[in-house]
């Protein structure tokens, strides 16, 4: 057995609807569907009806929906849902979530990372396990702990005797006990069959937050889960416990002392989860990204005429005081960062780095209050990024966010936050997130140069402009995306495909090779193309398909040398595709097929030379008949380190 090694991010659902009916499984799997982001090897739901009711599948959400029709479940109370995605282990029925212990049921995000330990001492008291989890522990631990309720009269009342039954009581403070005895991170949420129509949930450094209804309230790993019934909210802080009942919510601190609840309006636009006549959402995603690009952009002057971020609340004094920027995230969000380095540097002068999230904080980096950390995150929960922005803030750094999803742990956690408005991204591979992520780390670049007296106004305008055209010029790069699926569906069978590029078409060459590895199961690796013959080139044989993004011929200094690195590989047998600007004619002569970008500022390229790349991985993955909004392995949102 793997003990302790089964670790999940997982999506978590809670509903209370008090009386007996089916509402609570419908909300709880909706909840669900809108949470498979978060992961989706295997789901399950535990309800309270007369008597407590488990169903757990392996696979996506629709293998639970087929078990509820051949089994369904009794009408409920309560009931608790649960998506996972495990880091180790078999996604097993097993394994999945709720797990169950005498009975009581639970489901779980997060680690417990003093598994083991308490494994066995359960095991020695009595406790059988049948999964390797962590979380069965837990469910072990706070049954135990209710049935020696009574023996350990120094736990406090949890929530006022008028207000709960006894079991929830009981519950809430086996619940409590249990905190204490867990180590890592976790949202529990628990429901037991003496306490029908209640749900005893808590939370340490994992998220949760409650939705208040009328006659029915909600629980969730955020609010996604259930905004789409409420848009009243009561954020859970940390070591917090919370009693929810159809009617009322009771929040406690760790002692079991009653707090006031923290409640905030949900602010989000849930918009139709659907495909909108899209064969997948990857699809409809990249022909979203002329819009994600525009409205990221939109509303950005004052009324004199300056570039103006509403939302940046750090003051323009600070900015000027800042003599580095370290911008820090995971996947494609990084490649984000990699261009804003390009374009941030040339404007504003100042030195950029970039660090890879998870990477940032081992290595020690000097980081004062004089730096800049910018965080970029499309969801907004990635818990590298979340763990390099608490570093950099104890340092004494400002942290500034780019995300896409307000109220998500990384904007609450930031001094300042830049909002892309891709809208809602569902889709595992990203795309509009991304355009939508190089577009505000241009106007965090402009309004830089802006503050700190880098650029005259009239400069910062010229720019801004340009930037305006991009959408278009994106929209002309979809009508145009034809070539590149013919292309796509020949390259179906390959085994590896190299991508290529310089400058900022160096991280837009890493982003295509993302795009195909993540949807298309192909190896691809992305280079820069000046490090071709310091290594790469070997790996080029007769037909092997290489991929380059060219730049702009109008830098000859660039363009130039691109064309020699096509020239290599040619001379060894490669096939070549670019992406190079319309009218490229010494790229068309070298390549086999050109997919065609129209002329933008060298800077702002990487909006457009992305675009033919996130349709060729799109096709290829739908030619070999692939999931391609849900890839295997993955998750949308990678929330354990
Ligand atoms: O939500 P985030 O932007 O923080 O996610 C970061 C990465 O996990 C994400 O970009 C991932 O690399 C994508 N699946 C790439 O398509």
């Amino acid at each position: 057995m793997l003990h302790g090694l089964i670790r999940n991010m997982c999506g978590i659902v809670g509903h209370v609807s008090g009386g007996a009916s089916l509402r609570s499984q419908e909300v709880v799997m909706g909840g669900l569907a809108r949470l498979e982001y978060r992961g989706y090897d295997s789901a399950g739901i535990a309800a309270l009806g007369n008597e407590l009711q488990v169903r757990k599948a392996v696979g996506k959400l629709q293998n639970l929906r087929a078990l509820l029709k051949a089994e369904p479940l009794a009408p409920m109370s309560a009931a608790i849902g649960h998506t996972r995605w495990a880091t180790h282990g078999t996604p097993t029925t097993t394994n999945a979530h709720p797990h169950t212990a005498g009975h009581l049921a639970l489901v779980h995000n997060g680690i417990i990372e003093n598994a083991d330990a308490l494994r066995v001492k359960l095991h020695s008291e009595g406790a059988t396990f049948v999964s390797e989890t962590d979380t069965e522990v837990a469910a072990h631990l706070i049954n135990s702990l209710y049935e020696a309720d009574g023996e350990n009269d120094t736990l406090v009342a949890a929530g006022g005797a008028d207000t709960q039954s006894p079991a929830a009581a009981r519950l809430a403070r086996a619940l409590l006990t249990a905190m204490r005895q867990l180590e890592g991170t976790f949202t529990l949420l628990v429901i037991h069959e003496d306490a029908p129509g209640v749900i005893v949930a808590a939370r340490r450094s994992s998220p949760l937050v409650l939705g208040i209804g009328e006659g029915e309230n909600f629980l969730g790993s955020d609010v996604l889960a259930f905004a789409e019934h409420t848009d009243k909210a009561v954020e859970i802080g940390q070591d917090e416990l919370a009693i929810v009942t159809a009617e009322n919510i009771i929040v406690t601190d760790k002692d079991g002392q009653v707090a006031q609840p923290k409640y905030y309006q949900i602010n989000f636009q849930t918009e139709a989860a659907d495909k909108a006549g899209w064969p997948t959402f990857m699809e409809k995603e990249i022909a979203e990204q002329p819009r994600a690009i525009a409205d990221t952009l939109a509303d950005r002057f004052d009324a004199t005429g300056h570039l103006a971020l509403d939302e940046l609340r750090i003051p323009a004094e600070l900015l000027r005081t800042i003599d580095k920027i370290v911008v820090v995230g995971c996947g494609t969000a990084a490649y984000a960062g990699q261009v804003a380095r390009y374009a941030i540097e040339h404007w504003c002068r100042i030195p950029v780095e970039v660090e890879l999230a998870h990477e940032f904080r081992y290595r020690d980096p000097v980081v004062t209050e004089k730096t800049l950390v910018v965080a970029i995150s499309q969801s907004g929960e990635t818990m590298d990024t979340i763990m390099a922005i608490r570093h950099a803030r104890e340092q004494g750094a400002r942290v500034l966010a780019i995300v896409n999803t307000p109220g998500s742990t990384i904007s609450r956690e930031s001094d300042a936050v830049l909002l892309t408005h891709a809208g809602r991204e569902i889709a595992v591979a990203s795309t509009k997130a991304f355009t939508a992520q190089l577009a505000a780390c241009y106007l965090l670049g402009l309004y830089l140069a802006q503050v700190r007296g880098n650029k005259y106004i009239d400069e910062i305008e010229d720019y801004m402009q340009k930037l305006g055209e991009i959408p278009a010029k994106v929209q002309s790069v979809l009508a145009g995306a034809e070539s590149v699926r013919q292309v796509a569906r020949t390259l179906a069978e390959e085994s590896s495909v190299y991508f290529l590029g310089r400058h900022v078409g160096f991280p837009v060459a890493m982003e295509g090779a993302l795009k195909l590895k993540e949807i298309a199961y192909i190896h691809a690796e992305g280079f820069a193309a000046g490090e071709l013959k310091h290594g790469p080139i070997a790996l080029i044989d007769e037909g092997v398909v290489v991929v380059f993004v060219v730049p702009t011929p109008r830098r000859p200094e660039l363009h130039a040398k691109v064309l020699s690195n096509i020239a290599e590989v040619k001379a060894r047998g490669a096939r070549v595709f670019c992406v190079a600007e319309e009218g490229d004619q010494a790229a068309a002569e070298l390549a086999e097929a050109v997919f065609a970008v129209p002329p933008a500022p060298t800077l702002y390229l990487p909006l457009l030379t992305v675009v033919p790349l996130q349709i060729l991985a799109c096709e290829v993955a739908k030619t070999r008949g692939l999931d391609v909004d849900q890839p295997r392995n993955l998750a949308k949102s990678v929330t354990v380190e």
